[in-house]
Formats: C-alpha cells, structure tokens, sequence
C-alpha cells in the first residue's frame, strides 16, 4: 500500500545520506530509464526544494540535459522570485536546443515570471578563442552573475553514454575506456573512486567554483546512473542529490 511504499522510500534516502555523506537525499518512486514521467517527478521534487531555499534575488545556475528539462517543465509561477536570476552554470557542451543550459534557464525563468541571461559559446573553443572571449566586456559581466551563483542545479550521466551523445572522438573514447571514467558532470569525467579524468574546456563555472558557500542540487535517476551518482558523490558530495528509486536500489547495491 501507499504508506507502505512512502516509508520505504525514505528508508531508502535515510541509507543514501549516510552512505553517500549527502545532507538531503530525495527519492521518487519509479525507473527514469523506463519511465520519462519519473524525471518529471524528479523535477517536481527538485522545484520545490528550490523554492524552499531561494532568496528573492538570488542567482541560480543550471546545467543542460533531459534530466534537467523535465525539472524547468515542472516549474509554476512564483512572485517572490520575480528578482531572481536564472543563468547556464557553463556554456557550449554540446547538446540540442531544448537540452541546453541556456533554454533551461531561460524555460525556469519564463515560466516562474523571473529573469533569466544567456551565454553564447560555440561547444568546441580553442584555447586562444577562450582567453580573447572571457576578455569581452558582455561575457565578463555574464560570467560574474554566474560565478556569484548561491545555487547551482545540474544533472549527472554515464561517461560513456554522455561521450557519445557528445559525438566525441575515438581517442577521447579510448582515453575515457584506459581511465575506466563512469561519470560525467559539469562537462568533467571521473572514475570509480570520484577521481577527475578530462576536463572539457568551457566558460563559466569551473569544479573549483563549487565550494561550500554554493548550495549544489544533483539530480540524476534511472538504475544506468547508479555508478555515475556515486562516483560523483565521492568527488564532491551534493548539498541535496534527487534521484528515483531505481537508481537508489543499485546505489545501495554496489556500496
Ligand atoms: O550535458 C549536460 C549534462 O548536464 C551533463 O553534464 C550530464 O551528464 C547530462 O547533461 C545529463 O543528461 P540527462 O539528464 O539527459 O541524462
């Protein structure tokens, strides 16, 4: 029965939070790989723990994906916010419009009634590209906003599902095989032990950037994700992690 599920659902995140050294955990019922309604579940539970910890006119950073899309579809309309700032947390990572970074802040702010800014950066740059970029006066001032961030939302994939969504080439794949990466966050691969492997040269927040002054919300589901979360838990342990029974279950399998 319903009751039943509820208390096994906080079972579970009562056992991620201790295992994963994660202050809040959120679990929803169900397998995001097999169900497109549990990342919306997802996002519905990633809303409202927003809301709870947003200040009027705070500056929050999003990341791309679907994960992250389904979340922006959750969002209502929100009066207090109406100052807030939605920004990308790191432009150009390759993914298509409506799983970009820029459409998702943009999607949260419309549909909250808040503001939102953009930033246009092509999704492979050249290191002389890069440093005459951050140098031009509109990208200083986007990348400012971005760096005072109070939170940052982002989504978690598999290395290799994300390498090749990313049509990246076959030495970086192979360099990603050698090193044994299974995660991917933020545009950065790691390894089993939360290890960094490969950076992937953007504008915007850097892993660095995200310090203890920053509230972090991951939000990332489905049982293929499982060695994805926890390797990225052990690099930098999230403020709040969202994520769906399924994901759970495996989690507490290969701890
Ligand atoms: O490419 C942006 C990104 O946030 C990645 O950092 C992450 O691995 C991925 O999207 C998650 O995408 P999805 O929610 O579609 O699995």
């Amino acid at each position: 029965d319903m009751m039943k599920d509820l208390l096994g659902l906080r079972e579970l995140e009562k056992k991620l939070e201790a295992d994963l050294g994660v202050k809040k955990v959120i679990v929803v019922a169900g397998n995001s790989d097999q169900d497109n309604w549990v990342k919306r579940e997802m996002g519905r539970a990633c809303i409202s723990e927003l809301k709870r910890i947003i200040e009027p006119e705070d500056v929050v950073a999003v990341m791309g994906g679907t994960t992250l899309a389904a979340v922006a579809e959750m969002m209502q309309p929100d009066p207090k916010i109406k100052k807030a700032v939605f920004v990308p947390a790191r432009g150009g990572l390759g993914e298509q419009v409506e799983n970009q970074a820029n459409t998702i802040s943009a999607e949260l702010a419309s549909r909250a009634g808040a503001q939102y800014r953009l930033l246009h950066v092509p999704d492979q740059i050249s290191e002389e590209a890069y440093s005459s970029l951050v140098l031009e006066p509109s990208v200083k001032d986007i990348l400012k906003l971005i760096q005072s961030a109070c939170t940052v939302i982002h989504g978690i994939g598999d290395a290799k599902t994300m390498a090749k969504r990313r049509d990246s080439v076959n030495s970086f794949i192979d360099k990603l095989n050698r090193e044994e990466a299974v995660a991917e966050a933020f545009g950065y691969y790691f390894n089993r032990s939360g290890e960094l492997i490969h950076k992937q040269r953007t504008i915007g927040l850097q892993l660095d950037d995200l310090g203890e002054h920053k509230s972090v919300i991951s939000v990332a589901g489905g049982s293929s994700k499982a060695e994805a979360i926890a390797a990225y838990m052990k690099y930098r342990p999230s403020d709040v992690l969202i994520t769906d029974e399924a994901a759970a279950e495996s989690l507490l399998n290969i701890r």
